[in-house]
């Protein structure tokens, strides 16, 4: 090889690397937010992962064994019940702001056809709302812990069809 074909080479390697790596960082950052939220997360605050995995274990046995809701959660094991419990604290850590990543199925084609209406989402909530008390989440945080619960899971959660 030449020494001008080789200095050719070592051109176009470096620019691929160059633009590789542009492309990438601007990816990257059209996946941050635009503004960091200030100061601590959600899930910082109330207490990280300890938090969530207790408040689902106090919560999630009341939710499926409450009158209106517990025909949900009929019929499955306690396998299935322990691999769902785990996805949810994998959920509400990353919905939170804690350092998870759910990766379970998408929430919508997940609840839909379990026809899971509005008035079933008010006694959810009504018994996550108790627990939080029951916890002693103060005012602020149980507030954001139940606007985020509704902002990013009701509309994939109630089935709509
Ligand atoms: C904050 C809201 C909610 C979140 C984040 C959530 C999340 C999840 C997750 C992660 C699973 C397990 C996924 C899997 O097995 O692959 C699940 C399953 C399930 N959820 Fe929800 N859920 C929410 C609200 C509700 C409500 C309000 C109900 C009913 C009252 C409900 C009923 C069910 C049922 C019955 C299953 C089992 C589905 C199946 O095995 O096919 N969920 N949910």
């Amino acid at each position: 090889m030449t020494l001008h074909l080789r200095k050719f080479l070592t051109v176009v390697v470096q620019a691929t690397l160059v633009l590789a790596c542009t492309t990438m960082g601007s990816v990257w950052a059209q996946q941050q937010p635009a503004t960091p939220p200030a100061g601590p997360t959600l899930y910082a605050r109330i207490g990280g992962y300890d938090f969530v995995a207790r408040f689902v274990d106090t919560a999630f046995p009341r939710v499926a064994s409450h009158p209106q809701l517990h025909r949900l959660f009929q019929g499955h094991s306690q396998d299935s019940l322990m691999r769902q419990r785990q996805l949810i604290v994998d959920a509400l850590c990353q919905a939170f702001g804690g350092p998870c990543l759910y990766i379970g199925r998408p929430m919508k084609p997940l609840h839909t056809g379990l026809k899971i209406t509005s008035a079933d989402w008010t006694t959810f909530v009504g018994i996550l709302s108790s627990t939080l008390d029951e916890l002693k989440v103060p005012s602020t945080e149980r507030q954001e812990f139940l606007n985020t619960l509704e902002r990013r899971f009701k509309v994939d959660v109630i089935d709509t069809l």
